[in-house]
């Protein structure tokens, strides 16, 4: 990424420039001009002398309106100021604009899109309209000064110095515009008001009588009003479009820190577990759509006849056994049972043990490659709250026999992974439940999913950084009671059969 644009030279100049977003590059190719960031272009072939003007001096440093006016006149005259509102419209709607508001001469905020796809605002905020602090709003240390942001907008705004931060401390309470300039020591009305378009265009703040009331909360009924800030963030931020930075596999630690290995540091003392012939299970199974059929979330466990080492070991074979391990020429991957984003495989199972015939109570972890358990922990208070966790999740009665904690090595999936990283590891917990729930199903064992657990119970119990490795899912094992029906309660086989759906029946 270039260095940002240097705001506008004029001294003195107070108002709104634009230049090129910083991590946008503007080439020229086969007679076209090139915009380009990341995957996305912008192509302007045969540019005439007007765009090909405006781009190169957007490209130079920021702009403002005049500037951009009188080069258009110059190259074109009144259809060439006709061809600039269109090329600014463009420009603005795919993202390629940062916009820069300066006070006597010196930039103090500077909006920065995310991504590509931006509703050009058509609300151009008054000095008597009401604005607020939206309750999604974030301020943080950003690149060179203090961000904020909200997860609705589609751009950040970096303040340089006091006044942006003052103005969205003082929206903390609803106030026109004109109230709020008043209200910053120092502020000059224009500089203030257009740092409040700023950050109604970045969501930061919001119109009182737009389609949010202006104290932050969501109108009653709004589809926003459903949503927390940390989801909404998450979400937008592993969506590409409105993540920050690169997305996808980008690399980005490559050559500034070791990969960590494909398989996982086992821990000691290990216990062999008991060889399963995947193979030949394979020829005894019940079939695949009996399997699906006849799945289940099962929350009792026959304590009398208790799962073995054995049938463990075959689960935790079946679902999680390193194939083999190779290199791409970045970094170490497996070939496993499951499939997995970039075959990384990120994920660990750790079994905490409650019941289980010939393996001791305690927690550890399945070294995938060694088909072996690893101590982990002794029980102890810990080992105990977390299988109290997954048994009140579980709403169990009893002690679950067994509660496979799964955890994902962060440094594996982030290390090649930018933005999505994290959201990957829940998509590869899906893969897994599933996987398990039938492995079990087909191998008679009771099993349940649950939503949610508590990692830092997990991290006193393992005593691993949490940094590092922490638990992102979890589900509860045993054998499954002989007098349980096959079928339950719920209505399962309601869909007419395939082929009716298909026209023939
Ligand atoms: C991702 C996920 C999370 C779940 N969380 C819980 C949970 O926290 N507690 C629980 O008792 N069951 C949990 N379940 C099991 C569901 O309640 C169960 O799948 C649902 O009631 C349908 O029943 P069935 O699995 O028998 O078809 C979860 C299932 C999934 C897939």
């Amino acid at each position: 990424m270039r260095a940002p644009a240097p705001a506008l030279a004029a001294p003195g100049f107070d108002g709104v420039g634009l230049c090129l977003r910083a991590d946008a590059t503007l080439s020229c190719a086969d007679g076209a001009l090139v915009l380009a960031e990341g995957h996305v272009r912008s192509v302007f072939r045969a540019p005439d002398a007007m765009t090909a003007a405006v781009l190169e001096a957007l490209d130079r440093g920021a702009v403002d309106d005049d500037g951009l006016f009188t080069m258009a006149m110059e190259r074109g005259g009144d259809r060439g100021a006709m061809a600039l509102e269109l090329l600014l419209r463009r420009l603005t709607s795919g993202g390629w604009l940062e916009h820069v508001v300066v006070a006597a001469g010196t930039e103090i905020a500077r909006s920065i899109p995310l991504g590509h796809v931006i509703k050009v605002a058509t609300r151009r905020v008054r000095p008597t309209d009401r604005v607020g602090l939206s309750r999604f709003a974030l301020l943080r240390r950003g690149d060179g000064g203090l961000l904020a942001e909200s997860p609705l907008g589609a751009a950040q705004v970096l303040f340089q110095g006091p006044v942006g931060p003052a103005v969205v401390a003082a929206a903390s309470e609803a106030l026109t515009v004109d109230a709020l300039a008043a209200s910053v020591t120092g502020a000059n009305a224009a500089a203030v008001a257009a740092l409040a378009q700023a950050l109604v265009d970045a969501a930061v703040l919001v119109i009182e009588g737009g389609d949010r009331a202006a104290d932050g909360d969501a109108e009653p009924g709004s589809p926003d009003e459903l949503w927390s800030l940390p989801d909404l963030l998450f979400h937008t931020r592993s969506r590409v479009g409105r993540n920050e930075g690169g997305y996808g596999g980008t690399y980005r630690w490559e050559g500034r820190r070791e990969p960590a290995p494909a398989v996982r540091p086992r821990f000691a003392p290990a216990i062999e577990l008991p060889c399963s012939d995947l193979t030949a299970r394979a020829l005894t199974d019940p079939p695949l759509a009996d399997v699906m059929r006849r799945r289940r979330s099962v929350r009792v466990h026959d304590d009398d006849r208790p799962i073995d080492i054995g049938r463990l070991g075959e689960l935790l074979a079946r679902v999680g056994r390193v194939g083999a391990v190779f290199h791409d020429g970045h970094q170490e991957l497996s070939a496993r049972q499951l499939p997995s984003g970039g075959a990384l495989h990120e994920l660990e199972l750790y079994p905490l043990v409650n019941r289980c015939d010939g393996l001791a109570p305690g927690l550890y972890h399945y070294d995938a490659q060694g088909h072996a358990l690893g101590l982990v922990s002794e029980p102890d208070p810990r080992t105990i709250l977390l299988a109290e966790y997954a048994k009140r999740t579980a709403i169990m009665d009893t002690m679950p026999q067994v509660v496979l904690l799964v955890t994902a090595r962060f440094d594996r999936s982030m290390w090649k992974y930018e933005s999505m990283a994290y959201a990957l590891s829940l998509k590869h917990v899906g893969v897994l439940y599933e996987a398990t729930y039938l492995a079990a199903t087909a191998m008679g064992l009771a099993v349940c999913a649950l939503g949610g657990g508590n990692s830092d119970a997990f991290a006193a119990a393992s005593g691993i950084d949490p940094l590092v490795e922490a638990t992102v899912g979890e589900m509860v094992i045993g054998s499954r009671p002989a007098h349980l029906p096959d079928d339950d309660w719920r209505p399962r086989d309601h869909a007419p059969p395939l082929d009716s759906r298909n026209g023939e029946g």
